[in-house]
């Protein structure tokens, strides 16, 4: 059967409530991601994907080493329509999260990633030093056909790190979340292009 967005938001709040995470169906329908694969197709094929930057004020060298996606931010109100319609989706999704849980989610920042083959990012956690504002990380896979042997996986571990929680492959129609502070997570190399998006809900106003 297949949810409605607000029961998966219902549920996905529980699972944040009792356990920190939740992997599963994705608030985005398949049209959806379809449309938003070909949107981050296109965008990364006009070069509009530019090299993604860990934290601020780390050298470059140091970043390629950590992480070597390409992103780009939408805009807080994308003129495109799919853009659009992705950040009406996690809107509903913050403010049934601040609903049931309190969670006083005030902004949300989204971008397009994409792993070229053999391209990673090592394991890290997405609140940074300079900057405690995501509270929750959420990533929607946009990849149809996914197999397991192409890789691609993300991991999630255990808050101490020592033991892994989850592997997720980035398949359209799935979607992860988790709190943002507390698990270190890794993207592993795949053998063919991976395409997400990618966003985290912040306590505050972006100061964009
Ligand atoms: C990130 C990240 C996970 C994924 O962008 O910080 O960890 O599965 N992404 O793409
Ligand atoms: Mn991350």
């Amino acid at each position: 059967m297949i949810a409605s967005s607000i029961q998966i938001n219902q549920h996905l709040a529980e699972r944040l409530a009792n356990d920190g995470w939740y992997v599963g169906e994705s608030i985005f329908d398949a049209e959806l991601s379809a449309r938003l694969h070909d949107r981050a197709y296109e965008l990364a094929g006009g070069g509009a994907l530019q090299p993604a930057r860990v934290g601020r004020n780390m050298a470059t060298q140091t970043q390629a080493e950590i992480r070597r996606d390409d992103t780009l931010w939408l805009a807080d109100q994308p003129e495109d329509a799919a853009e659009r319609a992705a950040t009406l989706a996690v809107t509903s999704l913050r403010l049934a999260l601040n609903e049931a849980l309190f969670a006083g989610l005030r902004s949300a920042e989204l971008h397009f990633a994409r792993y070229a083959p053999g391209t990673f990012y090592r394991r890290h956690r997405d609140r940074f030093r300079d900057d405690d504002g995501r509270v929750i990380t959420v990533v929607f896979y946009l990849n149809n056909d996914w197999s397991p042997d192409a890789g691609g996986e993300l991991v999630l571990y255990t808050d101490d790190g020592d033991s892994v929680l989850t592997r997720v492959l980035p398949s359209a129609g799935t979607m992860v979340c988790f709190l943002s502070e507390r698990f270190p997570h890794e993207v592993l190399p795949a053998t063919r292009e991976r395409l997400s998006l990618t966003g985290w809900l912040r306590r505050d106003e972006r100061d964009t």
